[in-house]
């Protein structure tokens, strides 16, 4: 589905639900970027990050809850924002505004769906290697003059633990907001950055 449509997001759970069943878990994970200095910002660059990751997170957020809802299901939702939605980012003002939309509107989701038992939880994880992070190393290291190990090796010298990020990292902590460990767990945004962030 594309997730910044409504359309496409209410086909789309209506194909699970009919192709497996009643649903129990949202990982709200789809988003995009782009890089450039605040004062250089086009419209569409801002209109492209909120409607991915702001509104995305929104709709998919919302069909999911309205599911559990109308189905009777104590569900669980998960929602990647990032280490950008707790430390303004530069270069990424669009993205960081989008991201800590996603923290407020998780914040707000969870009060509202807790006396129904769903939990709503955010995930930030930083320099994460994945075909994001390569586009962004070519932007960041043609807007700063650097070349793209410099830029990596700036992100690995902000880490205190010493290494970029791999998607595995997070995995682990996605599965344990979905599980009944974290019962008693939401309205979280929880930092897995290396230590990048601590807050
Ligand atoms: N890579 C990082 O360093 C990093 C850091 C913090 C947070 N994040 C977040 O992690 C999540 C995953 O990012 P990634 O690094 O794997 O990026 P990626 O570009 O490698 O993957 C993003 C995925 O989102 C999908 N997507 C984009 N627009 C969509 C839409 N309109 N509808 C449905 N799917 C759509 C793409 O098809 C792709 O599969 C994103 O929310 C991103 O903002 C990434």
């Amino acid at each position: 589905m594309d997730v910044s449509r409504r359309p496409s997001v209410e086909a789309g759970f209506a194909a699970a639900i009919r192709d497996y069943g009643p649903l129990d878990i949202l990982i709200a994970n789809a988003g995009v970027s782009s890089m450039n200095r605040a004062v250089d910002l086009s419209d569409d660059e801002w209109d492209t990050n909120f409607d991915v990751n702001a509104r995305g997170v929104f709709l998919t957020n919302q069909a999911a809850a309205r599911h559990f809802l109308g189905a009777g299901r104590k569900g669980v939702i998960v929602n990647t924002a990032s280490l950008a939605a707790k430390v303004g980012a530069p270069l990424l003002a669009h993205y960081s505004a989008s991201k800590f939309a996603v923290l407020g509107w998780t914040q707000a989701l969870a009060r509202e769906l807790a006396p129904d038992g769903i939990r709503v939880n955010a995930v930030c994880p930083g320099f994460v290697r994945t075909e994001m992070q390569r586009r962004e190393v070519e932007w960041e290291a043609n807007l700063r003059g650097m070349r793209e190990d410099e830029v990596l090796q700036d992100y690995i010298s902000q880490t205190p633990l010493g290494r970029l990020e791999n998607p595995e990292d997070i995995a682990g902590l996605v599965t344990f907001l979905c599980s009944d460990a974290a019962r008693f767990m939401t309205g979280q945004g929880i930092n897995v950055t290396g230590g990048v962030y601590m807050g």
